[in-house]
């Protein structure tokens, strides 16, 4: 199948938010001179970590929020460099809340909407934190669903958490294309039965995993064109 061949009859268009729509190290930039040297690497490992940690959870059976699983994952990325600033940490973990989106994201998603496309964000993030995002963004009026795995209490790529879209936007998993940058969910959502593009915006090597994306970007801007928008 080619990528244009996957692409054909979508009825929906489903959006990871962190590190696809939203740009999860401009919490660590907003305050990098308080960082010194360390800020990228404390940005990664606080990444890294809070990932780990939501995988690590969900084979645990110990759901929590991601907003928890934000708060101590950088209270361990803080932790490894050092930083013991209550008021700097606190900062951080709030810029959570404000973090910016890439510049293509609005336009990509008028330009779909425009064409009568069904948008959704499906998410890691707890509720509350995503639609502060949204808001903060400006993104919240260019979505018809915001869906948080809070509703099923277990983290990507758990199967359930894609049928939550399916579920909610009632349209069928092969109509439904879904697009992250992150690779082991575009992996999980291939494996799922999504149409997946992945949006590769670090130039990272492709996954040895199961299942794998339809097509690769290295952003959303011409992502329109795959669906022949
Ligand atoms: C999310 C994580 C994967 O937004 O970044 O679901």
């Amino acid at each position: 199948m080619t990528a244009a061949t996957s692409f054909s009859g979508i009825q929906a268009c489903v959006f990871d938010a962190y590190g696809t729509l939203f740009d999860v190290h401009s919490a660590v930039a907003r305050h990098r001179q308080r960082l010194g040297d360390s800020a990228d690497a404390l940005s990664a490992l606080w990444r890294n970590k809070q990932l780990e940690y939501s995988w690590l959870r969900s084979l645990m059976g110990r759901h929590a929020d991601f907003w928890q699983v934000t708060r101590e994952a950088l209270k361990y990325a803080c932790d490894t460099f050092a930083i013991e600033d209550d008021a700097l940490i606190d900062d951080l973990l709030n810029a959570y809340l404000r973090l910016a989106c890439y510049p293509e994201v609005p336009d990509t998603l008028r330009r779909l909407r425009q064409q009568g496309m069904k948008l959704a964000i499906l998410s890691n993030g707890s509720p509350e934190m995503l639609k502060a995002a949204l808001d903060s963004a400006g993104l919240t009026d260019l979505l018809d669903a915001c869906l948080s795995v809070e509703d099923v209490g277990i983290y990507k790529p758990a199967p359930q958490v894609y049928q939550l879209a399916v579920d909610r936007l009632q349209v069928p998993a092969g109509a439904i294309s879904f697009q992250s940058s992150n690779s082991w969910d575009a992996a999980g959502a291939a494996s799922f039965g999504f149409r997946v593009a992945w949006i590769n915006r670090f130039g990272q090597r492709r996954d040895r995993l199961p299942a794998g994306p339809h097509a690769e970007l290295t952003d959303l801007q011409g992502f329109p064109a795959l669906l022949g928008l």
